[in-house]
């Protein structure tokens, strides 16, 4: 049995960092690719941290290059590939210069790994997911856009933060669409079991979900360049793991829906099983008058940065 081949499409910042964080998971064999003129770049990275591996004793792969027949027959591929925000920009500024490299990356996918997972992480994500869904025509279970994992993640490190309680403990999720109308459902975040809203007031509750919903760009404020890495690449390796795995977690994840929540054709985040057999279960639950709403709001900004890709 051999290990799982997993490539990663762009060896930037949030790229590198998922080559770490999964080569110390020995989630499997790794193939960084860019583009010419970084190859030089992200072939010293592969080295570097192959060469950390022996510390602890992890036994994977790991090799760069710009060539994109080196993803053959990956088991799964994640994209980071695509410009990064700078001060001032929201992440739809990114549409036209992502979706070039996008609508690439699905064609030399579907040429080489046509039967890999996919996670789509480049922004704006919920526009890019589905530009690569449709020019790859792959199967709507094979891929999944990162975001909802993020967002939650920062949701529950401003509860920590607030509450002074173990980020462990609680359970969180972040609906919607990766931008400024993403919805933090705050009614069912837990800690240890007890009920966020019997911990802290809605006063703070309703601060915590605002910092949540700009969490990506107060960190592209205080870099001053570029944006967001360690966190969206560990978001991502949840994922990766829980596919390579068979975990079946429960990761709020941008999946398609096709009646789920009301939502028809488009990838938004929504709580997904991820296992085995890639996007496995989409899970729908009812919401609250205002959480409809606020869903209503996120679809139709999704919807709209959606439609200027043209697909
Ligand atoms: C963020 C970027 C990666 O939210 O979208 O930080």
């Amino acid at each position: 049995m051999r290990r799982p081949k997993i490539s990663l499409i762009g060896g930037g910042q949030v790229g590198g960092n998922i080559a770490l964080l999964a080569a110390q998971k020995e989630l499997g064999d790794l193939t960084i690719i860019d583009i010419p003129e970084s190859e030089n770049f992200i072939k010293g990275k592969a080295l570097d941290i192959s060469q950390l591996l022996p510390l602890e004793g992890y036994d994977v792969k790991i090799n760069a290059s710009s060539n994109f027949s080196d993803i053959q027959d990956s088991d799964a591929i994640v994209i980071t590939a695509g410009f990064p925000r700078q001060p001032g920009m929201n992440r739809e500024d990114l549409l036209k210069k992502n979706l070039d490299i996008i609508s690439n990356v699905a064609k030399q996918v579907k040429k080489y790994a046509p039967n890999a997972f996919v996670i789509v992480v480049s922004n704006p994500l919920d526009a890019m997911v589905y530009a690569f869904y449709k020019v790859s025509g792959f199967a709507k279970n094979k891929v999944v856009g990162m975001a909802g994992a993020l967002d939650s993640t920062r949701f529950r490190a401003f509860i920590a933060e607030a509450t002074g309680l173990s980020s462990q403990d609680i359970n969180c999720m972040v609906l919607g669409g990766h931008g400024d109308t993403m919805v933090p459902v705050s009614r069912l975040a837990t800690i240890g079991g007890v009920p966020l809203t019997s911990i802290l007031d809605q006063k703070t509750i309703k601060s915590i979900e605002e910092r949540t919903r700009f969490g990506g760009g107060e960190i592209v404020k205080l870099f001053g360049k570029g944006s967001a890495f360690y966190a969206p690449a560990q978001s991502s390796v949840e994922m990766l793991e829980s596919f390579i795995k068979d975990k079946k977690r429960v990761i709020p994840c941008a999946s398609l829906c096709h009646g789920e929540f009301g939502i028809d054709g488009y990838f938004i985040g929504v709580p997904t099983v991820i296992g085995s057999g890639g996007v496995e279960k989409v899970i729908d639950f009812e919401l609250t008058d205002s959480e409809k709403k606020a869903l209503e709001d996120t679809i139709k900004a999704v919807k709209n940065t959606v439609k200027e890709t043209g697909l």
